[in-house]
């Protein structure tokens, strides 16, 4: 049995219930689909839990990371710029070293199987956003589909829910579970950990077994965060007010 997470974001106060929600199914198998830094106020924190996991992906905020967040809005940039700092990569101090040597072995996409991993989309790793709307693209899905083998599991839009060839169904829909048919190609979106953005404000991940998918979501003290984010200057109060309102 796996846990999928993704979209961190430097939220330890959502991070922290749900390994603890993982940790009580007995599961011990955790994969991270990537952004484990950005909008949030402990980079350093989620980065050294991140460093125990059997695989962390490189997300855009990531990349934005070690290059430069150029393509970032205002936000989410100056968010990066002082996730920058406050990991110092002039520091001789051990934990920031092992945090950026972390950092830079990331890989964008893994294949285990006939399962993909990736942060965004197979054609575009980091970047491209799958959305419930491009259900109904056939030509962008099909394109896609052609990408993996049975199942992909991505992150990045923070949206979670399953895209099949028939387009896509929310974890409501779905009544929380989808169950993998044979021959029947399905991408996964395991939703945000630290910044969901579909109106529900608590944590999404998911669990995986090899066959079914379980959406879970679980409260955590968005004050809390939210509070830690307006004590930074640098990182923009609307980064604390969209998480009361799951946006
Ligand atoms: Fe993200």
């Amino acid at each position: 049995m796996q846990a999928i997470i993704s979209d961190l974001h430097s939220n330890m106060a959502a991070l922290s219930v749900v390994l603890e929600d993982i940790r009580s199914k007995g599961i011990t198998e955790i994969i991270c689909l990537g952004d484990v830094i950005g909008y949030g106020p402990e980079p350093e924190e989620a980065l050294d839990l991140a460093q125990t996991w059997k695989l962390t992906l490189l997300g855009n905020h990531e990349e934005a990371l070690l290059t430069d967040a150029n393509t970032f809005n205002v936000r989410a940039r100056d968010a990066i710029n002082w996730t920058r700092k406050k990991l110092d990569i002039e520091s001789d101090d051990p934990a920031k070293i092992a945090r950026w040597a972390f950092l830079e072995k990331l890989v964008p996409m893994k294949a285990v199987g006939d399962i993909l991993y990736v942060h965004g989309s197979p054609r575009a790793p980091t970047t491209e956003y799958i959305v419930p709307r491009d259900g109904m693209d056939r030509r962008k899905m099909a394109d896609i589909f052609s990408r993996f083998q049975r199942l992909c599991f991505v992150g990045h839009s923070h949206i979670p829910g399953v895209y099949t060839e028939e387009g896509y169904l929310s974890p409501s829909e779905l009544c929380d579970i989808y169950m993998c048919e044979p021959g029947k190609k399905a991408l996964i979106n395991v939703g945000s950990v630290g910044q969901p953005r579909d109106g529900d404000v608590r944590s999404s991940y998911v669990t995986f077994d090899g066959e079914s998918v379980v959406f879970r979501r679980i409260p955590y003290d968005i004050e809390r965060t939210a509070k830690k984010i307006y004590s930074i200057p640098e990182l923009d109060r609307f980064l604390g007010d969209r998480l009361k309102e799951g946006k």
